[in-house]
């Protein structure tokens, strides 16, 4: 897939801009400020009708202009494409392909397919492990819709737990000492379904509050085990898909034997169709080489091939996978990599 030009009107810092791409890597040099960023901007639109940097179209519009228009054309194997947008915030987008228009603008994804690193990124490595549970979140409510109502619910929990446990303060000891001017606030913010006395605010203020607490707890605890679970699901889930191609390698196995074994446990997993992109691909002098482990390749592993399985599942703009670098043996596949593939949850405790 190419994308051959790329054409902008009143894109951010661009009142024009017309941009012709040729094969291979394109690098754009200027100082800061100049809008290279715009640029991978407008085509991580055209991928994924969002931006990488703000939720909203507004800021996408050079300041004084009505819409943004995005223009641009895609060789691929399936033929050309020419994709247009018009970006018009707070009203539906006017997409067109071929110049026709779409009804709905999200026909348009899958057309033109980018995979986008930007520094914000590394914050997923280097940053705090919420960041990283924020994405493993995103990417479960992806897979699985119905953890959109357990993330909420958990992030609900937590923010009127804490709203209790400041509102109570200091005055609260579990052993159930505390002030009465803080029963009716924590009285209020009894869970549904909380003990009743929590509820009504009968006995003790200390054994309200704790009450309150205790049944918190509770929903913190539920509700965090069935997020936890989903996490360690997704994450168990990628792993057949690299254990299956790996016990299909061996010499002369057809490389698209290979790919084959790695799509029939995502397939049957129901992520078939978020497997988007072959199992993997020699290494060697250059990154991505012969043999391409990808339907269609017959080509017979050989000993000493080297090359990457890599399947995964990409239900949205995010993703995620687990990797191997291998090496075709006489005796089947040897893993250059090893390092536990494992989600390690570390006890806070
Ligand atoms: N809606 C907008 N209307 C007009 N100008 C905008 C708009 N949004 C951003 N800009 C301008 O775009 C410029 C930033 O462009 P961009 O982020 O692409 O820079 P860059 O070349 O990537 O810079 P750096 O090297 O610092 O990363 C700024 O000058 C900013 O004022
Ligand atoms: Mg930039």
């Amino acid at each position: 897939m190419h994308l051959t030009r790329l054409a902008l009107t009143d894109f951010r810092s661009y009142a024009s801009a017309d941009l012709t791409l040729e094969a291979g890597v394109t690098t754009l040099i200027g100082p800061n400020g100049e809008g290279k960023t715009n640029l991978a901007e407008a085509i991580g639109y055209v991928a994924t009708l969002g931006s990488h940097r703000v939720a909203t179209d507004t800021p996408l519009v050079r300041q004084g202009a009505e819409r943004a228009i995005v223009r641009s054309a895609i060789a691929s194997g399936r033929g050309n494409a020419l994709i247009e947008i018009e970006i018009n915030p707070g009203r539906a987008n006017r997409v067109r392909l071929n110049r026709t228009p779409l009804p709905r603008a999200r026909e348009i994804l899958g057309v033109l397919r980018t995979v986008l690193f930007a520094p914000e990124d590394l914050s997923l490595v280097k940053g705090d492990p919420g960041e990283r549970r924020r994405f493993l979140d995103d990417l479960l409510v992806a897979t699985a819709p119905r953890y959109a109502a357990v993330r909420s619910d958990y992030e609900r929990i937590v923010r009127q737990r804490t709203a209790l446990l400041k509102s109570a303060g200091a005055r609260v000891s579990r052993g159930g000492r505390v002030a009465a001017s803080s029963v009716s606030t924590a009285s209020a913010a009894a869970p549904s379904g909380g003990p009743p006395s929590a509820r009504s605010g009968t006995g003790s203020a200390a054994s309200a509050i704790a009450a309150t607490l205790d049944a918190w707890d509770d929903q913190l605890a539920r509700v965090g085990t069935e997020l936890v679970a989903g996490r360690l699901s997704l994450v168990r889930a990628l792993r057949p898909h690299v254990e299956a191609a790996y016990a299909a390698v061996q010499p002369g196995a057809r490389a698209e034997a290979i790919d084959a074994a790695a799509r029939e446990p995502i397939t049957a997993a129901g992520y078939g169709a978020a497997f988007i992109h072959r199992t993997g691909h020699g290494i060697g002098l250059e990154s991505h080489e012969d043999p391409y482990i990808v339907a269609g390749n017959a080509e017979p592993l050989s000993p000493g091939m080297a090359f990457s399985i890599e399947p995964g599942i990409y239900p949205g703009p995010n993703g995620a996978r687990i990797e191997d670098i291998v090496v075709c043996t006489e005796n089947g596949a040897e893993r250059l990599n090893n390092v536990t593939r494992d989600l390690i949850l570390v006890d806070a405790g």
